[in-house]
């Protein structure tokens, strides 16, 4: 199969492609930038296997050039402004994520593209505190409480829309919080706080109050995949939830994993609904993640200690 992966060389698309190369897909990413991000995560021998094009997320031309030039059979859109970058510049956030997920559509539909794949997000449900459950279903109230979230809210009901009007095999996942070497931007990089000790600094860590949604960045990719090659589902886009534990938690984790870490949790909660209901996921699709957070941490912080020469932990 030929793939076109839209923010393919950020940090969960070199992953995406990276899974899509092991089993012997073409992969084609399309990217706004050529990050730094795949060159840390893949070898230059899987690099060299992808067609890496340049290009905006709202060119359709370009797109559907993109489409029929290297026979694409299915997308994984990933290119997106995440927060806070999309408060700080709303006028790019409406183009990149809306007016570049309409574009998506529109190159779907014109050149018969068989399958979309698209990522949403926990943020369209907004702060816990706007919920009366603790666990939401598959079909709770949306109320982002920020642009960014307001613009994966958006796509939500544009790509239902284009999905039912157009008769479009489409399926989203609202990602939690994905975390993993090349993990730099967006708000929930917070997290990479708890890998301070890993090079003998005090780690400061916010938040320290809240529980959230460990998924490891490996198995979002799999997972990703995984949605690619089911036919249509009766549900379009899904909750999903990995390992939802305290940041105290992870940090308890650290102190076990490096005894002489030191570890200060500011108080509060980053406050967004973390625990979502993925029922509907597990019934259509299936999914058992591979990395709980001990895991993923562990990888993480080992990683962080090869790229500085030091030895792993065991
Ligand atoms: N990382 C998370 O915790 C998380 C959680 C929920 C949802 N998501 C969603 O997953 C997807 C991937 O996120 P990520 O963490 O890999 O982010 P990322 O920033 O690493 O990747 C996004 C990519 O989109 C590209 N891009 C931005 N503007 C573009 C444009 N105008 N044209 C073409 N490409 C453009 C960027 O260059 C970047 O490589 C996004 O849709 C994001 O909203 C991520």
């Amino acid at each position: 199969m030929v793939y076109l992966i839209t923010g393919g060389t950020g940090f969960v698309g070199s992953y995406v492609a990276k899974e899509l190369l092991k089993r012997g897909d073409k992969v084609v990413a399309y990217d706004f930038m050529q990050s730094n991000v795949m060159q840390q995560i893949l070898e230059p021998e899987e690099i060299s296997q992808i067609t890496i094009v340049i290009g905006a997320i709202t060119d359709l031309a370009r797109i559907c050039r993109v489409i029929k030039e290297h026979k694409v059979d299915k997308i994984i859109h990933l290119a997106s402004l995440l927060h806070p970058y999309s408060d700080n510049f709303p006028d790019e956030a409406v183009q990149v994520n809306i007016v570049g997920q309409t574009t998506i559509l529109e190159a779907m539909r014109i050149m018969d593209v068989k399958k979309l794949v698209y990522a949403s997000s926990v943020v369209v449900y907004g702060n816990q505190s706007s919920h009366d459950k603790l666990v939401l279903d598959n079909d709770a109230r949306h109320a982002p409480v920020s642009m960014y979230g307001a613009t994966k809210s958006f796509n939500e009901y544009l790509t239902n829309h284009y999905t039912k009007t157009w008769n479009l095999d489409t399926l989203g996942l609202r990602y939690t919080l994905v975390y993993g070497p090349g993990r730099v931007r967006g708000a929930t990089a917070f997290i990479n706080a708890l890998t301070e000790p890993a090079l003998g600094n005090k780690a400061i860590v916010p938040f320290g109050d809240d529980v959230v949604d460990w998924q490891y960045v490996e198995d979002i990719a799999a997972l990703t995949v995984k949605c690619s090659d089911v036919g249509p589902t009766k549900t379009k886009i899904f909750n999903t939830r990995f390992d939802v534990r305290s940041i105290r938690e992870a940090g308890e984790y650290v102190k076990k994993l490096i005894p002489e870490a030191e570890i200060e949790y500011r108080e509060g909660k980053f406050g967004l609904a973390w625990q979502l209901d993925d029922t509907l996921l597990q019934q259509e699709i299936g999914f058992k993640p591979q990395f709980p957070m001990e895991r993923g941490l562990k990888n993480l912080i080992n990683y962080i200690r090869r790229v500085n020469n030091l030895p792993e932990y065991e």
